[in-house]
């Protein structure tokens, strides 16, 4: 018996082995294909213990130095400038045994975005459509990854973001802006210290769920903000899942994962009442707004295959990206400069075939590759201070021209945002209302890190305390 235990353990033990030494026979003939690429050496001692940092460096890349940057206030993407400023333009690295090109050359980024629209890579908008097995963004416009598909479905989401239909919601933007100015009046003594994050993200989410979809939910009142937590949830699930690959198979992670599965869900359920009753309007023969939700419905009878599920992947996709971006861009103020110092969506992930040429480095694999607004608009070669927060360098519309493919918060090319006008008017409307209602001053000593939830947010809320002008 005592022969047959030692037997089976040694068999274990042996396996173990092999397969250790087998993933690491792979990482070492993966890597050295990419030896022509600068990368950062995977050689810090992250937690003082040596025999950890060298087995853990070796079998996780740069995996564990990306993610410790999550505890720094700074987003992932500060990691990523400072390996530039040290390393060059285009660098090589690895998640264990996944490469990943990190480039900040405004031709390479020209190219990859806009000249030849590199396709989305895969893994990672994977997330974004499916979490913890449920479905999330689906095939909806930022995940869809068949070109035929996006290409019909863009073209029919289109007029609704037209500078003349978006025109058309000054109205509605105005509305939300009364609401947001009443609800703050009652707080402006100059002592009520306020959450001016959660404040624009009830206001954003106003305006989407009003001008998108025909929905007043009562958000500006305070009775419903069931919705900001479902999206809130949803987008630490993502962060969660993108940062461990291992993620879904932590069973400590189960409760927490559960209840991002619900969050999802909620999101999803709300989305198809909404489809079904608007259906049902235009059966009954009720006018209708000729607003997203309509374009939304409108690409079922374009497209007829697409089913009802489909449809829904579409609201959760304008539903989140139309109030959860705009949100943290509100609550940091100022526009152009604010989107250069604090991106919302710092950066997008794309595919690069085997074989290509990327700033004279032949690409030995398919690898994915990511064009990063953050990092560009900080990199001091085309910056100037560019740790200073300066809203005068937009002064002269030159910057913005010399500087297109080093600034780019709604991405560039054919997959850029669809929202930018919506995005700018919006904040427009709400922060000039804003401004000529109140004075502010922001409360001492708050922190000004970032979170990054899918998107940057400022961890402390902005923090501010108002008063009327006279
Ligand atoms: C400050 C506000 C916003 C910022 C910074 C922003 C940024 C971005 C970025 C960087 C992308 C490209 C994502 C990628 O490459 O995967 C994107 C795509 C998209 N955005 Fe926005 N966005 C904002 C507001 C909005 C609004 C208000 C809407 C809708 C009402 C919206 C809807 C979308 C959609 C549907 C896509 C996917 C487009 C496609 O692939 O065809 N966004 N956005």
């Amino acid at each position: 018996m005592l022969y047959l235990l030692f037997y089976l353990h040694g068999t274990l033990l042996l396996l173990s082995l092999v397969l250790v030494c087998s993933f690491a026979t792979y990482l070492v003939y993966k890597r050295q294909k990419f030896l022509h690429i600068p990368s950062p050496p995977m050689s810090r001692v992250l937690s003082g213990n040596i025999y950890k940092f060298i087995a853990v460096s070796f079998f996780k890349g740069h995996a564990d130095e990306i993610s410790s940057m999550r505890h720094t206030g700074y987003p992932t993407d500060q990691k990523f400038l400072e390996w530039h400023i040290v390393y060059g333009k285009v660098l090589v690295v690895w998640f264990w045994h996944i490469p990943v090109l990190l480039v900040v050359d405004p031709e390479i980024i020209k190219n990859v975005l806009v000249v030849k629209c590199q396709p989305k890579e895969a893994m990672s908008y994977k997330i974004l459509g499916s979490l913890y097995g449920q479905r999330f963004l689906g095939r909806g416009l930022v995940t869809n990854l068949d070109d035929d598909s996006w290409k019909k479905r863009r073209a029919i989401m289109h007029p609704a973001f037209h500078r003349k239909s978006l025109k058309d919601l000054m109205g509605s933007f105005n509305s939300t802006a009364d609401l947001l100015l009443e609800h703050l009046g009652t707080m402006a003594d100059g002592q009520t210290e306020i959450h001016m994050f959660n404040q624009f993200t009830k206001a954003a989410l106003d305006v989407i769920c009003k001008v998108a979809f025909g929905m007043d939910l009562e958000i500006m009142s305070g009775k419903e903000n069931k919705f900001s937590e479902a999206v809130s949830l949803s987008f630490y699930g993502v962060e969660e899942a993108s940062f461990d690959m291992f993620h879904q198979f932590n069973v400590f992670q189960y409760p927490f994962q559960r209840k991002v599965v619900k969050a999802v869900q909620f999101l999803r359920e709300t989305g198809r009442k909404v489809i079904e009753a608007r259906k049902h309007a235009m059966a009954r023969g009720e006018e209708v707004p000729d607003d997203i939700l309509q374009r939304i419905i409108q690409q079922q009878e374009e497209i007829p295959e697409l089913g009802i599920e489909d449809l829904v992947d579409d609201f959760v996709t304008f539903f989140i990206a139309g109030h959860e971006t705009t949100s943290s861009l509100l609550a940091f103020c100022v526009i152009k400069e604010t989107l250069r110092r604090h991106p919302p969506a710092t950066g997008n992930i794309r595919k690069i075939e085997k074989g290509q040429d990327v700033g004279g480095y032949k690409i030995p694999t398919d690898v994915a590759i990511i064009t990063s607004t953050y990092v560009a608009s900080h990199f001091p070669e085309y910056w100037k201070n560019p740790e200073e927060f300066n809203p005068y360098r937009f002064d002269d519309g030159e910057v913005l021209r010399r500087c297109h493919y080093s600034y780019f918060p709604f991405s560039l090319g054919p997959r850029n945002c669809i929202g930018l006008n919506f995005a700018q008017i919006e904040a427009k409307v709400l922060l000039s209302r804003f401004l000529q209602t109140f004075k502010f001053s922001l409360v001492p000593d708050q922190s000004r890190a970032v979170l990054e939830r899918g998107t940057l947010r400022p961890k402390d809320g902005v923090k501010c305390t108002l008063t009327k002008r006279h």
